[in-house]
C-alpha cells in the first residue's frame, strides 16, 4: 500500500509514520507537511533514510501540488499514486485558536476541502480524517461521548475540526467518496510539542519554571498513549467501513491538577531510578494556578466500544507505564525540546502566559 500522510512531521503524524513503516515493512509513505512551528523533521530522523519513506514540504491548501502527488506525476510519487490518505495536518492548539482563529479555518476547514477535492478525482480508495473528541463539546460530571453525540464545538479549534468533519461526511454522502473519520481523546507520549499540558509541565519542571494550571484545575481529560492512537488508526485503515465514524479513547479520565501532581511526583522520584542528580525542592512547589482558558471545556470522556467491538482494537499502555516512559523520554531528550523552547515558542509563551 502507498499512503499519503499529511502533517506527518507533527506529534501524532510522526509517531504514525514510524509506526506504519515498522509494522508494515512493504508499505510506502509520502509525508506532506508544511513545517509550521509544530512540524519538526527531527521527529523523523529514525526513518529519513528508509527507502519506503519520502518527505515533501508543502501545504494541504496547494491543490496543484496535491494533484501531482495523487496522479503520480510528482517525483516523490514515482509514477505510483497513493491509494490511501491520512489527514493529520492541522492547527492543533486550542489556546492559539483563541488568538488567531483565521489560520485554523484556513488549514483545518479549507485545507481539508482542497484535499478532498483532489482526492475524489484520483485513485484513492480510503481517506481517513483524523479528528478529535472536542467536536462533541463538553460533558458534565457523568456520561460519555458516543459517535451519535451531537456535535457542539466550543473553541475556534474544535469548530474548525467540526467543519472539516462535516465536509468529509458530505463528500461521502454526495459523491460516494470513501472517507472515514476518527475522533480521539487527548494523546500523550514522545515528540509531544511542549505547548500542550503534559510536555509543558514536564519541561517547565525540568527547567525549574512555574507550572501553570488553568482555572481551578478540575477540568477532566481522557488520556491515551500516542502509540495506541496510531494502532487505532492502523485498524481503521485496514478494517474500518467507509462512511463511518470511530471514537478512540483511553477510558482514562484525569483531572488536570491530579496529572500535574503525578508528574511532579514522578519527576522527584525518576532521577533516583535513572541515577541522575536530583533537585532539592519538591516539584509540586512550582505549581501556579493561572487565569482560565476562555470557553474551557469541563470534561471529555470517550466511549470507544464501537472500535473495540467492530475492529478489535484496545489500548496496550497503562497510564502508569506510559507516563513514566514519557517523563523519561523528556529527561533523555533535552536537546529536542530545548531547541523548540528557544525559537518561535518563546514569543508565544510570553504572549500566552505572562498576561495570565
Ligand atoms: P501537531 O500540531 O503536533 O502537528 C500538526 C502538523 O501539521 C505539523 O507537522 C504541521 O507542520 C502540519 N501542518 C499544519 N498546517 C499544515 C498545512 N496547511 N499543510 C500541511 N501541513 C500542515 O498536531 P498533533 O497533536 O500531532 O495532531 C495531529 C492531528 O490529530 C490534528 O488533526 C489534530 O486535530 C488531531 N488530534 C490531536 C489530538 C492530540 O491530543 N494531540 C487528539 C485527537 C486528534
Ligand atoms: O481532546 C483532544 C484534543 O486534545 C486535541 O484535539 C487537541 O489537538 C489537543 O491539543 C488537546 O486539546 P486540549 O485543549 O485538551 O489539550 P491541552 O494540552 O492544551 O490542555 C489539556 C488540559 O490542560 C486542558 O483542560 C487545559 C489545561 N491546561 C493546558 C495548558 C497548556 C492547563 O491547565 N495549563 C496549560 O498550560
Amino acid at each position: 500500500m502507498k499512503i499519503l500522510v499529511t502533517g506527518g512531521a507533527g506529534f501524532i503524524g510522526s509517531n504514525f509514520v514510524r509506526h506504519i513503516l515498522r509494522e508494515h515493512p512493504g508499505y510506502k509513505v509520502i509525508n506532506l507537511d508544511k513545517l509550521t512551528y509544530a512540524g519538526n523533521l527531527e521527529n523523523l530522523k529514525e526513518v529519513e533514510k528508509n527507502p519506503n519513506y519520502t518527505f515533501v514540504q508543502g501545504d494541504i491548501l496547494d491543490g496543484k501540488l496535491i494533484s501531482t502527488l495523487l496522479d503520480g506525476t510528482h517525483p516523490a510519487a514515482n509514477n505510483q499514486p497513493p491509494t490511501a490518505i491520512i489527514n493529520f495536518a492541522a492547527e492543533s492548539h486550542v489556546d492559539r485558536s483563541i488568538e488567531d482563529p483565521a489560520s485554523f479555518v484556513k488549514t483545518n476547514v479549507l485545507g481539508t476541502q482542497v484535499l478532498l477535492d483532489c482526492a475524489k478525482k484520483g485513485t484513492v480508495d480510503r481517506f481517513i480524517q483524523v479528528s478529535t473528541d472536542e467536536v462533541y463539546g463538553s460533558l458534565g460530571a457523568t456520561g460519555y461521548f458516543t459517535e451519535e453525540t451531537p456535535l457542539a464545538p466550543n473553541s475556534p479549534y474544535s469548530a474548525s475540526k467540526t467543519g472539516a468533519d462535516l465536509l468529509v461526511r458530505a463528500y461521502h454522502e454526495t459523491f460516494g467518496f470513501p472517507s472515514l473519520i476518527t475522533r480521539c481523546s487527548n494523546n500523550y507520549g514522545p515528540y509531544h510539542f511542549p505547548e500542550k499540558l503534559i510536555p509543558l509541565i514536564i519541561t517547565n519542571a525540568l527547567e525549574g519554571k512555574p507550572l501553570p494550571v488553568y482555572g481551578d484545575g478540575q477540568n477532566v481529560r481522557d488520556w491515551l498513549h500516542v502509540e495506541d492512537h496510531c494502532r487505532a488508526i492502523d485498524a481503521v485503515l485496514h478494517k474500518g467501513m467507509t462512511g463511518e465514524v470511530y471514537n478512540i479513547g483511553g477510558n482514562n479520565e484525569w483531572k488536570n491538577i491530579d496529572i500535574v501532581n503525578l508528574i511532579c511526583d514522578l519527576l522527584d522520584e525518576r532521577p533516583k531510578v535513572l541515577g541522575q542528580p536530583q533537585g532539592t525542592a519538591p516539584t509540586r512547589s512550582l505549581i501556579k494556578f493561572v487565569k482560565d482558558r476562555p470557553g474551557h471545556d469541563r470534561r471529555y470522556a470517550i466511549d470507544s466500544s464501537k472500535i473495540k467491538k467492530e475492529l478489535a482494537w484496545s489500548p496496550r499502555y497503562t497510564f502508569e507505564e506510559g507516563l513514566k516512559e514519557t517523563v523519561d523520554w523528556y529527561m533523555s531528550n533535552r536537546e529536542w525540546w530545548h531547541r523548540i523552547k528557544s525559537g518561535e515558542y518563546k514569543e508565544y509563551y510570553e504572549r500566552n502566559y505572562l498576561r495570565r
